[in-house]
């Protein structure tokens, strides 16, 4: 079972590397990661941050959150939202998260998330939450009527969602690092003026590559280049044919001059754990077609047991496993909610 964490002491500042054997890397650490549940999941998830929490799970305790509140950030409406959670959490077991070592749960569970959220938002300044370079993006890209009062506060709930289990690592992509960099502020400033109840938690990024999308921009599920988990093999194959490419017979990886043939590369590389330039020899003259079918194939064959285990759990799966996780995690939050308020004197 995963009772309470013993107290452990504040942590050193910086990020924690992939694949880095520090001290701390060894420690027992509680790892908390999550995600929007806007839409499918897609290789670029998985490669830069879900192989690293299927690693994880057996290590460590961890938990693994469905943002729910978080969808009506950059939006006015939360869409399909039960759809979409059974969906990423389908996708999570597809990958082989097991909810007998993780606990997944949801925000709208936990009520004590949004008690932490006040005296939380007591502890960081109006002109902290407007520099926050991640909100000043999603601002820029919102199809949002007005910017509301959510967009500048979430990354602070987001503090409550680390430190309600007192996580110590974060594995994120880079976008979240300034999330997690509140999380170290508001840890800090609760222990100094409340008496210390927090670790500072440290974000960790994926070693991978940067995965772009199949024309050649951000992978994103909202700019149809992406490769969703849930994808058939026929979706697979269209989307791939459609992929950017040169009109160079002779293919090779060169990042700088051929970044979507690089890319391509990249992405059956990492399907097959092979190095994309020996990929790009093995193509030769071959050319796109060439390229396409090898690429195609790979993912395929990479998504196989994806798919599988996908198929294997059923809807009455998913609402018996988010159940458990949000008891379970809502359990640890009323007793960190309550070191809150003792240490603060309510
Ligand atoms: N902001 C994250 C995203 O957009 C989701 C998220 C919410 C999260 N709370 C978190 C990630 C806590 C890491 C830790 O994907």
């Amino acid at each position: 079972m995963h009772g309470p964490s013993p107290r452990r002491p504040p942590m050193r500042a910086g990020s924690l590397r992939d694949g880095m054997t520090s001290r701390r890397d060894r420690m027992n650490h509680v790892v908390l990661t999550g995600d929007r549940p806007t839409g499918p999941l897609h290789l670029g998830h998985y490669f830069g941050s879900l192989a690293n929490r299927v690693r994880l799970q057996d290590t460590y305790e961890m938990y693994v959150l469905i943002a729910d509140y978080q969808v009506i950030t950059d939006r006015d409406l939360p869409g399909s939202i039960q759809r979409n959670i059974t969906e990423l959490l389908l996708d999570y077991l597809a990958v082989g998260i097991d909810p007998a070592k993780v606990i997944v749960f949801q925000h709208s569970a936990i009520p004590e998330l949004n008690q932490l959220l006040l005296p939380f938002l007591s502890l960081v300044s109006v002109a902290e939450l407007s520099r926050n370079p991640t909100v000043k993006d999603e601002i820029a890209h919102s199809s949002q009527q007005a910017v509301s009062g959510l967009m500048y506060t979430y990354p602070v709930h987001q503090a409550a969602d680390i430190l309600f289990c007192k996580g110590t690592l974060v594995p994120v992509g880079r976008d979240q690092l300034p999330h997690v960099e509140v999380t170290r502020l508001v840890a800090r400033r609760f222990n100094e003026r409340y008496g210390e109840v927090f670790p500072l938690p440290e974000a960790m990024m994926g070693e991978q590559p940067l995965l772009k999308g199949l024309d050649g921009g951000k992978m994103s599920k909202s700019r149809g280049n992406a490769i969703a988990l849930s994808a058939t093999e026929d979706e697979t194959a269209a989307l791939i044919r459609k992929a950017r490419t040169d009109s160079e017979r002779l293919i090779t990886f060169d990042e700088t001059n051929r970044p979507e043939v690089a890319n391509l590369l990249t992405l059956a590389g990492l399907c097959l754990g092979r190095a994309p330039r020996d990929i790009a020899d093995e193509i030769g003259y071959g050319g796109a077609a060439a390229l396409k079918r090898l690429v195609t194939e790979a993912v395929n064959e990479f998504l196989r047991p994806i798919r599988k285990r996908r198929a294997e759990h059923t809807e009455g799966d998913v609402r018996r496993i988010l159940a458990e996780g949000n008891e379970r995690a809502r359990e640890r939050a009323v007793i960190t909610l309550g070191e809150v308020r003792d240490a603060m004197g309510f």
